[in-house]
């Protein structure tokens, strides 16, 4: 097996929060070795995380820690809380009525749920990337333009961070000659690759990924995907997959997540485990890990 070392010489120091089937063959050739943990801790802390619906206890023993600069990917059957978990680390979840987290979520140190704290802050400093491509009905420039408008960001030259973005995401040379046209006009690969331009535009340190490619084709896929190494340079990135090649693919850990039904029959997600994405589809701890990356489960 082969792996693709990176140094993760470009790790950053980030800020605190200012107060306010069988035989299925997974490649592992080109899997991407974890790299350590930085010295200056991980972006992303979760300490016995749980969250609930209401009454309904949603996921529990979430315990996970995600490096700077770093591909992880959430995988496991559906509705066993990678979407829940997903959107609480930004505080995403606080959106949805009777929702509630218990447990310590850290963002560069600070509980993201702590008093004072402005999720407005954390949704920007943490970005999200939806399932379904989701571009606002206005120009491909408005689009990218909007986060920084809104937030009032403070921008020299908007022309550039709009340049700047789409670059970063890989999508400059399809649409700098019609910069002003209709982002609905774009295929949807494109318009992901918009939505992606534009949760970078706001220069957040973490982007978070639902299922991104899930409503897209494989060409557009691999397109995504490609843009994923060259993102994790500069941002640390969890992505939600249900495509477990995917997750090989581009990803360095992964966290494998199950759900199992209670005596009442409530089904509650749990973390089962998290570790580096070669010993998770090569050798993994538990053997519901097993099970589900061999495809007799789940
Ligand atoms: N807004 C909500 N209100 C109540 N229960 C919810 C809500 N969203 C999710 N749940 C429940 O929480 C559990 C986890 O759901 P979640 O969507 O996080 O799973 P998932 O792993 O992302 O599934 P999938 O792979 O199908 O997307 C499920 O039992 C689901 O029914
Ligand atoms: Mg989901």
């Amino acid at each position: 097996m082969t792996h693709t070392v990176s140094t993760g010489g470009t790790a950053r120091a980030g800020r605190a929060l200012t107060p306010k089937a069988p035989g299925m063959h997974i490649d592992l050739e080109h899997a991407k070795a974890a790299r350590p943990v930085s010295r200056s801790g991980p972006a992303i802390t979760c300490d016995d995380v749980k969250v609930f619906y209401k009454d309904f206890l949603a996921v529990r023993d979430v315990n996970m820690q995600f490096n700077r600069n770093e591909v992880s990917a959430l995988i496991g059957p559906s509705g066993c809380g990678k979407s829940t978990v997903l959107r609480c680390l930004n505080r995403m979840n606080d959106l949805v009525p009777g929702a509630r987290v218990e447990g310590m979520i850290r963002f560069e140190g600070t509980n993201i749920y702590g008093e004072g704290v402005d999720s407005a802050e954390v949704r920007r400093r943490i970005g999200m990337v939806f399932q379904k491509p989701n571009p606002f009905p206005k120009s491909i420039y408005d689009n990218v333009a909007y986060g920084p408008r809104v937030t009032k960001m403070q921008v020299d030259n908007m022309d550039d961070l709009v340049e700047e973005s789409l670059r970063k995401a890989a999508i400059w040379d399809e649409v700098k000659s019609n910069l002003k046209g209709s982002a609905l006009s774009l295929s949807g690969g494109q318009q992901q690759r918009l939505c992606i331009a534009r949760a970078i535009a706001t220069k957040p340190e973490v982007i978070l990924m639902d299922e991104p490619c899930s409503a897209l084709d494989p060409i557009a896929t691999l397109k995504i995907e490609d843009l994923m190494d060259d993102l994790a340079k500069e941002f640390t990135i969890i992505i939600v997959t249900h495509n477990m090649q995917q997750a090989a693919r581009v990803s360095q850990r992964t966290a494998f997540f199950t759900a199992e039904a209670d005596e009442h029959g409530d089904r509650t997600g749990r973390l089962v485990e998290f570790d580096e994405t070669a010993k998770i589809f090569s050798n993994p701890s538990d053997e519901r890990t097993e099970a589900y990356i061999s495809g007799r489960f789940g």
